[in-house]
């Protein structure tokens, strides 16, 4: 476990660059996936090559990032792997970027892995008129909504909060804007396609899918076994919308933040079935 600001900002928001590829297994690691059992529990991961590598049993995926959160404070620092202070950049690099697609309703948006609320409080919550959120961790949850429902914020505001992993979330609405930030890099490659096949369901019509995630600025996936999460290329992310049956609208990369981070990309879609 991470113990400082500054570890955790590496850990978190990716200061180094790639350190761990995805690649040929080593001894051990092969030993602990034929000793692990079936390979449908496995999370799978783009080879450099391309084809998928296995490599931890899926269960151990999810508990490990799971711990990994409930040690992290429920604050906007703890958010962000310590770098607090670049809340406000993101949140006017996505706030421009939902002005250049025009969300087309303003009535109910959705806010996965929404932690403790920092995105629905600061980008959602003043353009929509309820805002529901999906986030594994209860104390996480717990907070968004004291954060989420303070004084200077209309009553109302916060619908459901889902108190679930992202891999086993389903929406039962329609939602005008469906948002996903720093949390598709916790879910399996299948996972990840099947999450983003149930939540195109869960679009009202002309409704936007948009996702901001680190990616690797190599073709290469990373992997962090500290949260027990992956740094994906743009190109999986793009291959991988497209096979749920997206298609994308308008793609830009975060500007202004410090330097030695993963490149952010803000990526915006629509089903392609509904056009
Ligand atoms: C880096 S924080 C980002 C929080 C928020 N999106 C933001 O930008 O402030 C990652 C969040 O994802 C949550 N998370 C991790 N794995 C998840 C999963 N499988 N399903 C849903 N949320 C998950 C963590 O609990 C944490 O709240």
């Amino acid at each position: 476990m991470t113990t400082t600001l500054e570890a955790q900002l590496s850990d978190k928001l990716k200061v180094m660059d790639e350190i761990k590829d995805i690649g040929p297994k080593p001894a051990d690691q092969e030993e602990s996936s034929s000793a692990h059992g079936r390979t449908d529990e496995r999370a799978e991961f783009p080879s450099p090559s391309g084809s998928a590598t296995k490599i931890v049993p899926e269960p151990e995926f999810y508990d490990k990032a799971q711990k990994y959160w409930s040690e992290v404070p429920a604050t906007v620092n703890g958010m962000l792997g310590g770098l607090g202070y670049i809340s406000a950049i993101d949140i006017q690099g996505s706030s421009v970027f939902l002005r250049e697609i025009r969300v087309p309703g303003n009535r109910l948006a959705l806010d996965c892995g929404a932690g403790i609320g920092r995105v629905t409080r600061n980008l959602l919550i003043p353009r929509f008129s309820c805002v529901d959120l999906v986030e594994q961790d209860p104390a996480f949850a717990e907070k968004a909504r004291e954060y989420c429902t303070s004084e200077d914020v209309a009553p109302g505001k916060v619908g459901q909060i889902y108190n679930v992993g992202l891999q086993k979330f389903a929406p039962s609405q329609q939602y005008d804007l469906i948002w996903s930030q720093w949390v598709l890099g916790h879910l399996t490659d299948r996972d990840l396609v099947a999450f983003f096949r149930r939540i195109k369901l869960g679009l009202a019509p002309g409704a936007f899918f948009c996702l901001k995630e680190n990616v690797s600025s190599s073709r290469k996936t990373v992997e962090d076994k500290e949260d027990s999460s992956v740094t994906r290329p743009l190109d999986s992310y793009e291959r991988f919308l497209k096979e749920a049956g997206f298609r994308i609208v308008r793609k830009v990369k975060q500007q202004n933040f410090p330097k030695g981070l993963f490149p952010v990309y803000m990526i915006a879609c629509k089903p392609v079935s509904k056009e």
